[in-house]
């Protein structure tokens, strides 16, 4: 049957299809191989590469899996394309992590009419119907943002101002919603914080840099840099170093930064950034352990958090950051 629709697919795509980006994480088999589909949001950060190759090293060399991965390139539109394919194809099983919540209503509709299970990944989707999808497994970016929050309402006296400078990820993506959500809240919450700006990284370094150089050129009265992603700081601190504003610990800005990747551990460790609050790519196993489940009709639960926590300059060891995978 698969085949038939693979031939389907072909004659459909020939010619139409440029800059098709399919990876096969595993040799496609003539046997039974359950076949997933699985739509990347991209290759924006080393967060999103430590977790494609968390997924493809997963189901590597497993015999009885094949994984298709499409890279969407941050554009959700690509993931349509991808999730439409997976369709035609007739593959046993969807996995999608989503560049951004809205929009999946249909798409997913047509997965369903399908008969193809999916499961939502790192971020999450706004639908109405939560039947439409098995489980959602990701991070609980609130919780992250709160962890970032509770932190600067530890270095912070109530009597002093503050002025807050917000790097934002993909807008409308989880990530970006809810570590927004905890900042905005706490800043209602605190008279003497204020957001000064809010600047559009799209959670790549590129772009952080570009309007953090074009930021600093006329405001540099900046007291705590929250950005929502490693990559992101990275661009905000060479714009800092260009600009001649110091930061870290003695710094003019505090740090405050999402992922906790090992280059941002180290800088942690160094006294760069202040406060690395941990996003945790490395669920390829669980997903796997969750479609076993679904294989084997036992119950899985609807939401599935990974565990995470926050590291300051006082509480990692050089040890630690060089134990980290990603
Ligand atoms: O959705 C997870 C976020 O997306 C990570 O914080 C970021 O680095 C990635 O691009």
């Amino acid at each position: 049957m698969r085949r038939f629709f693979s031939i389907l697919l072909c004659i459909a795509m020939i010619g139409c299809m440029a800059g098709c980006s399919g990876i096969r994480a595993t040799e496609p088999s003539d046997n039974e191989a359950f076949v997933i589909g699985f739509s990347q949001v991209g290759s924006e950060s080393d967060w999103r590469v430590a977790n494609t190759r968390s997924m493809t090293a997963t189901f590597e060399g497993d015999p009885e899996y094949e994984l298709i991965m499409e890279n969407a390139r941050q554009q959700q539109e690509n993931q349509f394309t991808a999730v439409r394919k997976f369709i035609l194809e007739g593959v046993d099983f969807i996995i999608i992590a989503p560049t951004v919540e809205e929009g999946w209503d249909t798409v997913l509709a047509e997965i369903k009419d399908a008969g193809i299970p999916v499961i939502i990944m790192d971020r999450s989707v706004a639908v109405e119907n939560e039947d439409l999808y098995l489980t959602n497994i990701g991070s609980d970016f609130l919780h992250q943002g709160n962890l970032a929050v509770e932190w600067l309402e530890s270095e912070i006296p109530s009597d002093k101002n503050i002025k807050i400078l917000h790097l934002q990820g993909t807008i409308g993506a989880t990530a970006q919603i809810q570590r927004t959500r905890a900042l905005e809240s706490a800043v209602a919450k605190h008279a003497n914080w204020e957001i000064s700006s809010q600047l559009y990284g799209d959670f790549t370094e590129a772009k952080a840099y570009e309007v953090m150089t074009e930021y600093l050129k006329e405001n540099k009265d900046i007291d705590v840099l929250y950005s929502e992603n490693d990559n992101m700081t990275f661009g905000a601190m060479r714009a800092f170093e260009e600009a001649g504003i110091t930061y870290g610990n003695g710094g003019q800005v505090k740090i405050i930064t999402f992922d906790a990747t090992r280059e941002a551990l180290q800088y942690c460790h160094d006294g760069k950034i202040n406060l690395c609050v941990e996003c945790n790519p490395l669920f390829g196993p669980r997903v796997k352990e969750l479609i076993e489940k679904y294989r084997k009709g036992e119950p899985i639960p609807k939401h599935v958090y990974v565990d995470e926590s926050a590291y300051t300059t006082q509480s990692i060891t050089q040890d630690f950051v060089d134990s980290r995978e990603y």
